[in-house]
């Protein structure tokens, strides 16, 4: 699979439109912060693309260091120049070769990036190595079984694409446990990624995320038409929040 998040176009779009209500991201990250085993917690985000977990993970998620790791030199670029913060730093790496000695981190953070990995189970040997002993995975994402988003209402053929992309719940709990973890939660939150539909159509027009790139033109523009007749129907005194749910899988070691 070749990597899409090396592309200077989508890197560039990829902050301004996936970037969430500070409420929400806020929210997110007291929840996976609180995942960590002791205060103050060193955390590490593999696949931390544009940095916003980072930033928030350091603001309101009790941690005194994260580093951040990915492999795309646009995304890193981005990350500094939207989400840098004294307590995070940026490095190039990769899941399977996290450029840091062993057990260093209390929680590993991966936050849409489980279906981009070519072997899961390399990245879950890794997490093993950089993590301490009673150490922690976070692993944030939408499992196969559950495609529920509203881009699939507009774009239905990316529900197929993403059938193909996204791991199933199972098949992500066989490779980490099959590297020494055991399962200590799994659940799932929802939160407003736009505060109307107004904003998601606004977003969705700089096609920020790599599903995108598995549409052709004329179904993104189909798809965009319908979302902007809805968006304009929205009345502007009573905007609706767009909602989206993630699963959130939390493994220590066993
Ligand atoms: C959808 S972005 C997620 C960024 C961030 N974690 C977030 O939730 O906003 C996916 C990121 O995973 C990175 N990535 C792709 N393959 C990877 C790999 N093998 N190891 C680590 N990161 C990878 C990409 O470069 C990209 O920045």
């Amino acid at each position: 699979m070749g990597r899409v998040y090396d592309d200077v176009r989508l890197a560039g779009a990829y902050q301004v439109g996936n970037e969430m209500p500070a409420g929400a991201l806020r929210v997110w990250a007291e929840v996976i912060g609180g995942f960590a085993p002791r205060p103050a917690p060193v955390v590490v985000e593999i696949g931390a693309g544009t940095g916003m977990f980072c930033a928030a993970l350091a603001e309101w998620g009790r941690a005194s260091l994260v580093v951040g790791v990915d492999p795309s030199v646009a995304m890193l670029g981005e990350a500094v120049r939207y989400n840098a913060h004294p307590r995070v730093r940026y490095v190039g790496g990769c899941a399977d070769a996290v450029p840091t000695r062993e057990g260093l981190f209390d929680l590993a953070l991966l936050s849409r990036v489980v279906h981009h990995l070519p072997d899961r189970r390399a990245c879950a040997r890794e997490l093993a190595r950089v993590l301490r002993p009673d150490g922690v995975v976070v692993i944030r994402t939408t499992f196969r079984e559950r495609l529920d988003a509203l881009v699939y209402h507009y774009w239905p053929r990316l529900r197929d694409s993403d059938e193909q992309r996204f791991p199933g719940r199972e098949e992500v709990v066989a490779d980490f446990t099959a590297c020494g973890f055991a399962v200590r939660e799994i659940g799932s939150l929802v939160q407003p990624v736009t505060a109307s539909l107004r904003e998601f159509h606004a977003r969705m027009t700089t096609r920020p995320q790599s599903k995108f790139t598995h549409l052709t033109a004329a179904e993104y523009d189909e798809g965009l038409r319908r979302l902007a007749i809805d968006a304009a129907a929205e009345p502007e005194d009573t905007p609706r929040p767009v909602p989206e749910r993630y699963d959130i899988a939390v493994f220590a070691r066993a």
